[in-house]
Formats: structure tokens, sequence, C-alpha cells
């Protein structure tokens, strides 16, 4: 156990490569700046930060803490719930994200940040879990990360929903499908990305990958799932049981999770604000690279990703 000895802060690891509980601070918009800066230098070093006891926050308190990491950017398809920057994650509407994935890899620009907030909690099951993907990047033998570091992968959200929700109610996947999927993005992205905060090097994959750049299909699956198995090894996750008013705030840079779907029929709904990202870059220093649309269209609420890059 550490404390941050310019704050209040407790912080508790919950194991050697990722994930760690953050004790001692009440969130909101209104956090002193050598809070923010030790809560930004926490996530940084964990990839993934758990605060208990968050029952406070609503819509506007929530999206306000989101607000002090960076500016919180609408997702590129789905509304928003109540007309603000909290992307709803609830069983009964498709929001099952049992696949191993880094929030909306399929723009150039992802997000930086993700602030998870639990509303409903099912009584048994429906854990997240999260990887660090610059531990998995580190666990490659050296040949593999000289591979990894020269390819790019197209990542899209318009892949096979089927296939990847087998259980689920076709006709409510069939509408959700169609509202993810209402604009289709592909854009190419480095397999290597170097972090622009803490310079790692770290793999960029997850389910929305579709296709190693110049690889023919099968060799690309094969590459996939040679980098993906060590993303999803266990000694490079965190497995977090959620309560009732806990957050998680997670470096979407940084790391891969899943939503473990095993709660049956109980409802599990979350709220998510999610904070602007930059373009990512390779080793090569080569930039990610939207292929279609031409453009990212102006989400139905708020600004896009890539919102604060694009200005800048
Ligand atoms: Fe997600």
């Amino acid at each position: 156990m550490t404390t941050a000895p310019a704050t209040s802060l407790t912080v508790t690891r919950l194991g050697g490569r990722i994930g760690a509980v953050v004790e001692g601070v009440r969130l909101g918009g209104g956090l002193p700046p050598e809070t923010v800066a030790a809560i930004r230098s926490h996530v940084l070093a964990h990839k993934v930060i758990f605060f208990r006891g968050q029952e406070h926050l609503d819509e506007e308190s929530h999206e306000a803490f989101g607000r002090l990491l960076g500016t919180p950017v609408a997702h590129p398809t789905v509304p928003s719930a109540d007309g603000r920057y909290a992307f709803p994650v609830d069983s009964e509407h498709g929001g099952r994200a049992n696949q191993w994935h880094t929030d909306v890899t399929f723009v150039p620009a992802h997000p930086a940040f993700s602030i998870l907030r639990a509303v409903t909690v099912p009584p048994y099951g429906g854990n997240t879990l999260w990887s660090n993907t610059a531990a998995a990047y580190a666990s490659l033998a050296e040949p593999l990360r000289a591979l990894a570091d020269g390819l790019r992968a197209v990542h899209s959200n318009d892949f096979d929903y089927a296939a990847a929700h087998p259980d689920a109610d076709s006709e409510q996947l069939a509408r959700y499908r169609e509202v993810f999927t209402s604009t289709k993005f592909r854009t190419e992205h480095p397999v290597v990305r170097v972090h622009p905060e803490t310079g790692e090097r770290i793999l960029l994959l997850g389910n929305f990958v579709q296709r190693i750049t110049g690889v023919p299909a099968k060799d690309s699956r094969l590459l996939i799932d040679l980098f993906q198995s060590h993303v999803e090894r266990p000694e490079n996750t965190v497995r977090w049981q959620w309560r009732t008013g806990d957050v998680a705030l997670w470096d979407n840079r940084a790391t891969q999770h899943y939503g473990v779907d095993d709660s049956d029929d109980h409802r599990r709904t979350l709220r998510r604000v999610t904070i602007d990202g930059d373009v990512p870059v390779g080793v090569d220093g080569r930039r990610s690279e939207l292929l279609k649309p031409e453009e990212i269209p102006a989400p139905a609420f708020g600004l896009p990703s890539g919102a604060t890059t694009a200005a800048a």
C-alpha cells in the first residue's frame, strides 16, 4: 500500500501488472488540481483504478468529474442517455460487451479515458476484466515485438454481432446492431502504439480488429490471435466485482476490457463517460488513418471523437 503525500488518497494495488483501489476521495467536478493530478498519475501507472461508494454521482457530476481529465465526447453512433455525455451500458439493450476490446477503436482518435459508474448491479456475476496492453506487449519475445512493431490493422464497428453474441435475443440484437452500425467506420491503426503520455509501447487490438494490413486473411487471423492471446493472459488482467456506486476509471489507450455475461436475466446498468484521446502514432511515427467514411459525422449530441485533436 502507498499513500500519495500531496493528497489524502490511499492507493491499494490489486495485482502486479494492473489495477488499484483508490480511497479517500468523493468524486465530482470540484476536486482540487493536486487531487486531479494524483488521480491522473495513478490511472496512468495502474491502467485501471477503482473508487467505491460514489453513490452520490449522477449524470451531471459524473460528467463534471470527467471534464477534470479532458473533454467528454459522444459515442459515434449510439445516442447518449438523457442528452448528456453518459453512454448507457445496459444488459437489456444489447450492452453485453463480452468480447475483449478497447472502447471505440473503429475511429482514429479513440477515447483516452473511460469512466464507468455502476447504477444497477446484478445479484451475482457481471464482473468486468481489464488487461494491461503495455504489459502484454512487454511480455512478447523480442522477435515478436519487432514483428508487431511493423504491422498495421483495420478496425471496424461493422462486425458479425450474431457470432459475437450467440445467446442474445435476435430481434433486440438486430435493433442494437442497426443503431451501433448506423455509420460504418473503418480505421487503420498501428498494431503497436506509442503511448502519448507514458511513452510505453502498447498493443492496439481487440474485437473491432478485422484484418492485418497486407496479410492474407488466414495469416492475419493467426497473427491477431497470437498477439491478442498475450492481452488475455490472466497475469496481465484484473477482475472487478461491481457494487452499486462503484466507479472504474481506465486508460483506454493502454487497456482492453471484457464484461462477463454471466448474470442470467438479471439487469445490469452502468453509465460511461469517455474523454477525448489523440490520434495513435506507431513506432515508425505513422499515425492512424480513417478509411471510411471520409470524416467523422457529427453525433446526435455533443462533440465527436477527435474533437480536441482536430482543434489543436
Ligand atoms: Fe467497453
